[in-house]
């Protein structure tokens, strides 16, 4: 066998513990009794540092140079070109580093739980203040050029650095904080969506009707219940999604089932010869997030999704049709200055990012303190979005990531929305899209989606993938042109 046929069979075959792995991650986040946490936790543990051992090992090592010299092919150069760089950053982390991080984030994970509900930061400083020192001693050892957060931007939006960001954030920052400013002058829309009590019966059906809808596969999928939703991809046509219900609020559950579908279609796309492989993944964090906001955003918040859109609502809640198409689409079109960001709005929820992004190239570069960070997260509030939280648990305390280590994440939220609205315009050059979705069809807009971006899987870095779709690299351009174009017809407003 060809060195390279053993690379792939090691990846396969590793892969399995991998899925064993999902799939118990899934269990955990879904259906688990709630006294098998610690158990559970602890197999999660250990499953999951045999995987670190065996793709860190000298045997990975010395097959992946020798497969090196074998590719021939497109796909074999990828699959090596990513098997090398994964392996290489992996080992510069001492296996005793890992595992210390991933002890001390089980810990800040339950102390965050407790500091949230009681809606102290103080219970939590001590342990957040430790997880970022181990972070900061991870990023030391991953190496960087100019600034030490670009090693942790790197885990999530390979290529992306700090001076890249700060290209690409001010004139942003300046478009939305003003168009923020001339929208909240203006009537704010009714919020149907959150006026009226919703039967979550009803609302577990209308979720899968849009999915249905969007082309998401439910013969290799499924959908659940859980307190934050995600999509999974346990393995080859099994890719979940859970989302949440509540009663008085419509808005959140079907923006959520729609943004986790995008999440599973990119998922469902990719090809299943790559499964296993380090080619059959999504190309980058902020790629993947591009899929669920273009769906959750450029489609489902448009007027053509809720021309074709309501009288299938009204199947499921005959409120819809007191309302006109232009009203529902209003209504799921509202912008406020809000304290959380899982719930902002298209215009204010990047803003939500570079507050977050600024917090943590300081946190990371030693610039401030942990003790600060209620002080420092209200100042920001006050600068990006206009208003201040009156406690920490709707402040620095609404996000997990923190807690899980996560550091350089935040970004990837952003880039997704940029990314979506650059890919939404290269798609407007092949496909009538307003056309296409009044009238329900969205295989087209699928298919498109398909060949560009899911097929392609990780067989390319994220930059040259943009380029490929786009013709260009990424800019905060598009993004700003699809909020001026949609929200001058949203509120009636020039931007
Ligand atoms: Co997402």
């Amino acid at each position: 066998m060809s060195a390279i046929e053993e690379l792939k069979e090691k990846y396969r075959w590793i892969y399995h513990f991998q899925s064993a792995l999902n799939l118990i991650e899934w269990d955990f986040e879904t259906h688990m009794p709630k006294k098998a946490f610690a158990k559970r936790a602890e197999a999660i543990g250990i499953i999951s540092s045999f995987v670190f051992q065996y793709l860190t090992s000298d045997e990975l090592g010395k097959l992946i140079a020798q497969a090196e010299n074998e590719a021939k092919s497109e796909e074999d150069k990828a699959l090596v070109y990513f098997a090398k760089k994964d392996y290489e950053k992996q080992r510069k982390i001492p296996p005793k580093l890992w595992q210390k991080f991933s002890v001390e984030t089980s810990k800040a994970q339950a102390i965050w739980e407790e500091a949230k509900e009681k809606s102290d930061f103080s219970i939590y400083a001590d342990q957040l203040e430790k997880v970022v020192e181990i972070v900061i001693e991870i990023a030391e050892k991953i190496g960087y050029e100019r600034n030490r957060y670009d090693a942790l931007l790197d885990f999530f939006e390979p290529g992306m650095t700090t001076e890249k960001l700060n290209e690409l954030i001010p004139p942003l920052k300046k478009f939305l904080t003003e168009a923020v400013n001339k929208i909240t002058e203006k009537e704010k829309p009714t919020d149907m969506f959150r006026k009226y009590e919703f039967d979550i019966q009803k609302q577990k059906e209308l979720s899968k009707k849009v999915l249905e809808i969007m082309g998401y596969d439910f013969g290799a999928g499924r959908i659940d219940i859980s307190a934050h939703p995600f999509t999974t991809t346990i393995g080859p046509y099994d890719v979940r999604i859970t989302t949440r219900y509540d009663v008085h609020d419509l808005k959140n559950s079907f923006y959520s089932t729609v943004h986790e579908g995008g999440h599973a279609l990119y998922e469902q796309g990719i090809p299943e010869e790559y499964r296993g492989l380090p080619i059959g993944d999504g190309a980058s964090m902020a790629i993947h997030e591009s899929q669920s906001r273009f769906w959750e955003n450029i489609v489902a918040r448009s007027l053509p999704f809720w021309k074709f859109f309501k009288p299938i609502a009204e199947e499921y809640f005959e409120i819809f049709k007191e309302y006109s198409a232009e009203d529902i689409w209003r209504a799921s079109n509202i912008v406020e200055r809000s304290l959380i960001r899982t719930e902002a709005d298209e215009v204010t929820y990047n803003l939500h990012i570079m507050l977050r992004f600024d917090i943590e190239e300081a946190l990371i570069n030693r610039k401030i303190k942990v003790k600060d960070l209620p002080r420092v997260w209200n100042e920001k509030m006050k600068e990006y979005i206009g208003i201040v939280p009156s406690n920490d648990r709707e402040g620095v305390l609404q996000d997990v990531h923190w807690a899980h280590g996560t550091f350089g994440y935040f970004p990837s939220y952003m880039l997704g929305n940029l990314y979506s609205a650059q890919i939404y315009y290269a798609l407007l050059n092949d496909i009538d899209f307003d056309k296409e979705i009044e009238l329900g069809n969205f295989d087209k807009i699928l298919n498109w989606l398909r060949k560009k971006v899911h097929r392609k899987a990780r067989t390319k870095e994220p930059n040259k993938l943009i380029k490929e779709i786009s013709g260009e690299e990424l800019s905060e351009g598009y993004f700003i042109k699809y909020i001026k174009e949609k929200y001058k017809k949203v509120y009636n407003i020039k931007l």
